[in-house]
């Protein structure tokens, strides 16, 4: 939510900045802005609308050269998507810009104060009272780090915040609550970014900064330290992937590139994880087994994506440990105080590791005592940091705003992790849990194999193209499934596209059957849970009474359900629970060729960003 980009080097700061901005549009993609600092004054440029406005802008009317710069592509929360609401932000004298992601909470306070002092806020937005009173701190400190420690002492809320000023000519500050940001450590030149894609094309080397801390960037330092002042200890990692992982690689969309790389994505999760004997070795679980052992409960908190692996991991965790295992909205989770305790296990799934909503529902289920382990794709973010362990899913960068390859690695990091507690716990597995393991081992080819066979997929999503609704219904495993592919549909085809539990059906969703409507029917395997699939085939057959066009997911070797499929859509046949990782594949690739054929923006769905870091 908001992309944000500082540097200070040898090349052109503009150059550097608006490349950055480019690999962060996908957090928010309202406006974007740049400010360079040259010949002792201060340039800005901004524009409202994608990157590409205010490439023309700059092309129409560049800015001069420098060393030193800030840009910001937005993704609008306080004021709409205006070129006056744009990023950067200055003070009245225009010696100070300043970009910011987040929200400051006390800002109508605060504008109203300046506003008093004579100050003229021309902005609708709550960052510009930021670049006044950084002015007025620096007036009499007359250094920028210590005038962002001022000011950040004042403000309420979660923020990201990167400055300049023209009179430190060869300084980038920055700060953050709540907020990502990252440091780029590079040779004579330093970077800032909401994530390392925007500088990994100069550096892999990268330092985490902490909650409540202000960093200077000058070419040859980086300097950190609390808000009030007192040096920090910060963390060096270096980035394990590198810029072709960031690029389309010959792609239309970064979104077909992530369903392409999801084989790779699994087999990569599952690495060294797994040993020969079939044990599970996750050593980064580093809570210890005695809580393991005790705990006596286990909730999963999430959203969107992530929360439906978090559906699919119940059953998993049940039917494997037979610990009880809840299941929740971060964004509900904390308001309806609930019941949690040292023996409760937390479990907060997120791609980015930066989702407001889930770091309040860790944050609150610390508070309350219980332990909380993070499955997370983004090494050093802010969830795995505040969590007691994590689980990194290895899925890479994952750009496209519609999450792919990181929902299948999510899976299969809460796969590994509930075999891990059964382990611990020393549950009495049988064949069945063997089995999983053996099929785990080559899952990354079966989800290949879905790959190899979707253009039939892709054909009928293009002859829907004009339809108003599609609906979706799964039982056990498949109604997690179902709902996600009903969210990858509204998200990116913007079409009205619901997930139903097929039980439910009777009970009130069969009134929106009509004739004609597509209804894609995730289909549980034959084997070892007949009963479900028997009345998922009755459920085919009462919506197809009815008028109703069906797509059957169903494994193959499936016969039963041949003659009620209009469409069928063929998958690899795999144990129950793990089902999940190969039906997924093609409603990702149903939705995805469908906006396309509506026109829509596959990897900017409007509206959305893929980094929520507000509330
Ligand atoms: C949907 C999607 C979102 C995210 C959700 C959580 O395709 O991407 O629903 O899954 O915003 O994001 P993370 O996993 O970063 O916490």
């Amino acid at each position: 939510m908001c992309g944000i980009v500082g540097y200070v080097g040898g090349q052109s700061a503009l150059d550097v900045v608006v490349a950055g901005l480019k690999r962060l549009e996908y957090r928010g993609y309202d406006s974007a802005g740049v400010a360079v600092l040259s010949d002792g004054g201060l340039a800005a440029a901004k524009r409202a609308g994608k990157l590409v406005n205010l490439e023309k802008e700059l092309g129409e009317r560049p800015l001069p050269g420098g060393a030193v710069g800030i840009g910001h592509t937005r993704w609008a929360t306080h004021g709409g998507p205006t070129d006056a609401n744009a990023h950067p932000h200055l003070d009245n004298a225009g010696r100070v810009a300043v970009v910011h992601n987040g929200i400051i909470e006390n800002f109508a306070a605060l504008r109203e104060e300046l506003a008093g002092r004579g100050h003229d806020l021309t902005s609708e937005t709550d960052t510009e009272v930021v670049a006044h009173l950084l002015a007025e701190e620096f007036s009499s400190t007359g250094d920028l780090a210590e005038s962002m420690r001022l000011v950040c002492r004042r403000l309420d809320g979660a923020f990201t915040l990167v400055a300049v000023h023209a009179d430190q000519p060869d300084t980038v500050v920055g700060a953050r609550r709540n907020s990502p940001l990252v440091v780029g450590v590079g040779e004579g030149e330093n970077f800032l970014a909401s994530d390392v894609s925007a500088f990994i094309a100069h550096t892999r080397s990268a330092v985490e900064l902490g909650q409540d801390q202000v960093v200077e960037l000058t070419r040859d330092g980086v300097t950190v330290t609390g808000f009030d002042g007192t040096p920090a200890d910060v963390r060096a990692y270096h980035v394990d992937w590198d810029a072709s992982a960031a690029e389309k690689g010959g792609y239309d969309h970064f979104m077909l590139k992530e369903i392409a790389e999801q084989p790779k994505a699994v087999a990569d999760t599952l690495l060294g994880r797994i040993d020969a004997s079939g044990r599970l070795t996750l050593d980064e679980v580093r809570i210890p087994d005695t809580v393991l052992r005790e705990a006596d409960k286990i909730v999963v908190v999430a959203c969107g994506t992530a929360f439906h692996a978090g559906l699919i991991a119940k059953y998993a965790i049940e039917h494997w440990t037979r610990i009880p295992c809840e299941v929740e909205l971060a964004s509900e989770f904390r308001y309806r105080d609930p019941i949690l305790g040292p023996r409760t296990l937390v479990i907060a799934i997120s791609q980015s590791g930066e989702t407001m909503d889930t770091l309040m529902a860790l944050r609150h289920a610390r508070e309350q005592g219980a332990k909380v382990l993070a499955v997370c794709n983004t090494n050093g973010s802010t969830i795995p940091r505040e969590s007691d362990a994590v689980l990194y899913t290895h899925a890479g960068p994952e750009v496209a705003v519609a999450s792919t390859k990181a929902f299948l690695t999510q899976l299969v990091a809460c796969y590994l992790l509930a075999l891990h507690l059964g382990q611990v716990r020393g549950t009495q597995w049988g064949d069945e849990v063997l089995a999983v393991v053996r099929e785990l081992a080559r899952i990354g080819e079966e989800v290949e194999r879905v790959l190899e066979t979707m253009e039939p997929v892709r054909a009928l999503a293009r002859s829907l193209a004009h339809k108003d609704t599609v609906l979706f219904l799964g039982r056990h495993v498949g109604y997690p499934v179902a709902l996600e592919g009903a969210l990858k549909l509204k998200e990116l085809a913007y079409m009205h596209a619901e997930g139903f539990a097929a039980g439910e059906l009777k009970h009130g969703p069969i009134a929106l059957i009509e004739e004609d409507l597509p209804v894609v029917v995730v289909v549980p395997s034959p084997e070892g849970r007949s009963v479900l699939h028997d009345k998922i085939v009755s459920n085919i057959q009462e919506i197809r009474a009815r008028g109703a066009r069906t797509i059957v997911i169903a494994e193959e070797g499936d016969e039963t359900v041949v003659p009620y499929a209009d469409h069928l859509v063929r998958i690899p046949a795999t144990p129950t629970l793990l089902q999940p990782l190969v039906a997924t594949v093609p409603l990702q690739v149903f939705a995805c060729e469908l906006a396309t054929a509506r026109g829509n923006e596959v990897d900017q769905p409007r509206n959305l960003a893929k980094s929520v870091t507000v509330e």
